[in-house]
């Protein structure tokens, strides 16, 4: 079965053609980063406006790439919440709008399930070794932290999640103090390995004993007032070395709190695999730790490649098919949910 997956949450725009489930023919995403930079954010009118112009060319190239025509798509997939609803409202629009016209399925996928469901992607050909149910996954990503209990390609349970800013706003917003670009997980990461993780020993936020739930912008604040403190006499910025040490002793507090709650998550269920999920899992600190202490600790670690990670269309398509699997699918109706809670 051939399932477009089309992804439009937040700013990218992304397709994908995936065949059942798992075998991803084309991934295709349109980045807005240059767009919203100069913002240091993203502004969300400008990130729907800039969907319903790429919409078009973005779908067509992801079937061009996977040599399909259109009539050849059994299904239509696309996010339908959480997320900005001005920008979901176009990749879901025009998913149901092409289902409706080419008369076969849609289902409106949750953006956070989709991010889990990247550990069961394969290129083309690549032979893989796939998460076996049930596992905990960790979603980390611009927009999300949260622990999942996943027991089923349908069944998700969350374990505990951020009560403020997620991982990666805490990355862009420290990014943003020190000056660096936007999106800025990336730019801390890259300086994160040229600086010195133990210079700046700031609070780990692990809340009460055994929680599963994350804090992180209370961190992001003691990130602003250790700077302002470096700040107070020259006035004109911080030298190199420090942004460097700064970014890298933020870093390490973020993985740090990650690890430490995945691994409890992962004792307290009894279960064998931990899988990353979301952007912040391009995270190269991250990864490394991860590796390090899942074997330790006996767990077996998934983290599906980068272009996986991060928003992308082929994660929804896996979702999509599932769905029509267990024989669910949704009608025209379905509309965008900015926070979906269940
Ligand atoms: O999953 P994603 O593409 O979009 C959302 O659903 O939010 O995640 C984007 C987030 C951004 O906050 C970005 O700064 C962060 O992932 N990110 C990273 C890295 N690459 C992307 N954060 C830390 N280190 C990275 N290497
Ligand atoms: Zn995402």
């Amino acid at each position: 079965m051939l399932v477009l997956g089309i992804e439009s949450s937040c700013d990218d725009t992304a397709a994908a053609v995936v065949k059942d489930g798992n075998e991803v023919l084309s991934t295709v995403v349109a980045s807005q980063d240059s767009l919203h930079a100069r913002w240091g954010g993203i502004v969300p009118e400008l990130a729907s406006r800039r969907h319903i112009e790429v919409i078009i060319p973005v779908v067509e190239e992801a079937l061009e790439r996977a040599g399909v025509g259109v009539d050849e798509i059994d299904a239509y997939g696309a996010t339908r919440g959480p997320g900005l609803v001005g920008s979901i409202l176009i990749g879901l629009t025009f998913a149901k709008a092409v289902s409706y016209a080419r008369g076969k399925p849609f289902v409106g996928v949750n953006h956070i399930e989709a991010h889990q469901l990247a550990a069961f992607l394969r290129e083309k050909g690549e032979e893989k070794e796939t998460p076996a149910f049930p596992f905990v996954s960790l979603v980390v990503s611009g927009g999300h932290t949260a622990l999942f209990l996943v027991e089923g390609f349908t069944r998700f349970t969350v374990l505990g999640q951020t009560r403020d800013d997620a991982a990666g706003e805490a990355f862009d917003k420290v990014a943003k103090l020190l000056g660096l670009g936007y999106p800025g997980g990336v730019e801390i990461d890259r300086l994160s390995r040229e600086g010195d993780p133990r210079r700046v020993n700031f609070t780990r936020p692990y809340l009460e004993r055994g929680s599963l739930e994350f804090s992180f912008s209370g961190l992001k604040t003691a990130v602003l007032n250790h700077v302002r403190g470096l700040d107070t006499a020259a006035d004109h910025g911080l030298s190199p070395a420090a942004v460097r040490d700064v970014a890298a002793s933020f870093q390490e507090a973020v993985v740090d709190v990650l690890i430490e709650k995945a691994m409890r998550a992962v004792a307290s269920t009894g279960v064998g695999s931990l899988v990353l999920a979301g952007g912040v899992a391009c995270n190269s600190r991250l990864r490394e730790r991860l590796g390090d202490a899942a074997p330790k600790g006996g767990i077996k670690l998934f983290i599906p490649p980068a272009h996986f990670c991060t928003d992308n269309g082929a994660t929804v398509a896996a979702c999509a098919y599932h769905s029509l699997k267990k024989g669910f699918s949704d009608g025209l109706s379905t509309d965008a949910i900015a926070s979906w809670k269940e």
